[in-house]
């Protein structure tokens, strides 16, 4: 168990965008990309800190090296990710689970400090006092720790196989009601 020696912190949206790279350089490592899309994902993540309802938690060591971290903003229409879960949905769980939800961007863990329940703490603290009804999230299709975690924390189907542009991956949409609480049984993707 590596959580000994983490802290957990709230970021405020500079502080976020000032640690953006260390961020993204974690987000290419724990999703197995190349670190050529770093420099990418750095952009969309400093727009996104500008959202309205941003939030963002890291986790970091007694020296301050980053080992994970998660964030988040409220969803609305306008937005390229809610415009595609709307149409992936149906009518009903639209309505249902969009106004008002915040979006799960990215929640990431080093490597090496994965399955120690940094991941859930980062989760937990990120969305603890959030004043939205619910969360959600898309997550690539398959048996994954990601998905066990979600399981654990009571999110539920909204849509499964799911296929954004530009991604072969199928994915699942993912909600949950706020607060979140732990699951007594964890059931399987
Ligand atoms: C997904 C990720 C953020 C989770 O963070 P983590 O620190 O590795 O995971 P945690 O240890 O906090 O939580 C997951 C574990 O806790 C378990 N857990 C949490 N609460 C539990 C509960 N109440 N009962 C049973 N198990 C529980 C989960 O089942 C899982 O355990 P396992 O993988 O050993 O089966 C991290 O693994 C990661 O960065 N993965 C790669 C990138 C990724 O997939 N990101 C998410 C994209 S949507």
């Amino acid at each position: 168990m590596h959580r000994r020696d983490a802290r957990l912190v709230r970021w405020e949206p500079a502080e976020f965008v000032a640690r953006v790279r260390d961020a993204m350089t974690i987000y290419a490592e724990a999703m197995g990309y190349s670190a050529s899309v770093v420099d990418n994902r750095i952009g969309y993540a400093t727009a996104h800190a500008d959202r309205p309802g941003f939030r963002a938690v890291a986790a970091l060591d007694r020296d301050g090296v980053l080992l994970g971290f998660g964030y988040g903003y409220t969803s609305a229409p306008g937005q390229w990710w809610h415009d595609q879960v709307r149409r992936a949905v149906d009518r009903d769980v639209a309505a249902q689970w969009l106004p008002g939800s915040v979006e799960l961007c990215e929640l990431h863990v080093r490597p090496d400090r994965q399955g120690a329940g940094l991941g859930c703490a980062i989760l937990l603290t990120l969305l603890e006092d959030a004043p939205h009804p619910a969360v959600l999230l898309s997550t690539p299709e398959g048996q994954t720790r990601a998905w066990r975690l979600y399981r654990s924390l009571g999110f539920v189907d909204l849509a499964r196989q799911h296929l954004f542009p530009g991604d072969a991956r199928p994915f699942a949409v993912l909600g949950a009601r706020l607060p979140l609480t732990v699951q007594s049984t964890v059931d399987d993707a």
